[in-house]
């Protein structure tokens, strides 16, 4: 008896959970053993027989790499941010691209109130100030040491209202913070005093991003945005990086016109050795970890895994971000 041939998956990194090795038994499927991240011209050649990819943020796919894959028919990416993906040239092949939307919400919003937390209380000053041995008894404690920011009664701007926003707006209110928010079509989310961009920016103690990077969103917050915040108000990002015009930022927050920055996400990541942002004062810099715990990485796998084997099945993905593809 002979049977169909089974599909050929490659999965470009390890991911946790069961439901990843689950996939494995629908379809022939290799992985990318590492160390480290899948390189380019590996990703290249081995996209050329593969009939799903399994991928994460850092691969970037590309028309080129789309061309050079006839035989894909789909992709699931373990990242609810697609602006590493070619929709269009995926869609125009007909490509269902997946992604992990809702998963990682509150976790994100987690990361985006530490770095918020931390840069109005100054922590990680105050943490290196301990460490080199800077806190001696002739300065113990006086009324202005360390001085830093109340949250309640100040005013967080959100730009974007999603579900990362408005989790982080829940946040904010139970700090006791009034909360106004931005989103590209209006939306009514309570607790959330709906203004215009430029309101936001110039009402806001804090103001923190969750809108997606697309071709719309690049540069959004750019030199002239960013002159719109309010003096020594605080920037969050924990969205990407290429919203943010990271110069702009780097010489508001050196000149003290911002009071500070926490950013998880930079135009180039890595972050590369010679950003101005590296020195840049009350900045908290953390390497692109919004969804990073372990329950969340395995529900982001767990729901990449379900996209791909519904394409395998030949249904609608659970989460798809072409759902035009299906016509
Ligand atoms: C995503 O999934 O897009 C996030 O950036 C991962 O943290």
């Amino acid at each position: 008896m002979s049977h169909a041939p089974l599909s050929h998956i490659y999965v470009t990194h390890k991911l946790p959970g069961e439901r990843i090795a689950e996939l494995g038994q629908h379809c022939d499927m290799a992985c990318w053993p590492g160390p480290g991240l899948l390189p380019r011209a590996t990703l290249r050649s081995e996209v050329a027989a593969a009939e799903g990819l399994v991928c994460l943020l850092t691969d970037r796919i590309d028309a080129t790499l789309i061309d050079a894959a006839p035989r894909l028919r789909f992709v699931s990416s373990v990242s609810v941010g697609l602006d590493h993906v070619d929709l269009a040239a995926a869609t125009a092949r007909g490509i269902p691209v997946g992604h992990t939307p809702g998963v990682l919400v509150d976790a994100t919003a987690d990361t985006a109130f530490a770095l918020l937390l931390a840069t109005a209380r100054r922590v990680a000053e105050a943490d290196a100030y301990v460490r080199g041995g800077h806190w001696r008894p002739e300065n113990a404690w006086s009324p202005d040491f360390f001085l830093g920011r109340d949250l309640a009664g100040a005013t967080l701007g959100l730009v974007g209202l999603g579900a990362i926003g408005q989790a982080v707006a829940r946040r904010a209110a139970a700090f006791g913070m009034r909360v106004v928010g931005w989103n590209r079509s209006p939306r009514d989310v309570p607790g959330v005093e709906p203004l215009s961009l430029e309101a936001v920016l110039s009402a806001s103690n804090f103001v923190s991003v969750h809108v997606a990077l697309t071709a719309e969103t690049r540069g959004l917050l750019d030199a002239e945005r960013l002159a719109q915040l309010r003096r020594g108000a605080i920037l969050i990002n924990t969205a990407r990086g290429g919203i943010v015009d990271e110069v702009a930022l780097a010489e508001a927050l050196a000149s003290g016109r911002l009071g500070g920055a926490g950013l998880d996400v930079y135009e180039r990541e890595p972050l590369p050795a010679d950003s101005p942002l590296l020195s840049a004062p009350n900045t908290v810099l953390t390497p692109h970890i919004g969804s990073a715990t372990a329950l969340t990485r395995q529900r982001m796998a767990d729901l990449a895994a379900a996209n791909a084997l519904a394409a395998l099945r030949g249904e609608r993905m659970p989460h798809c971000a072409n759902p035009e593809v299906y016509g």
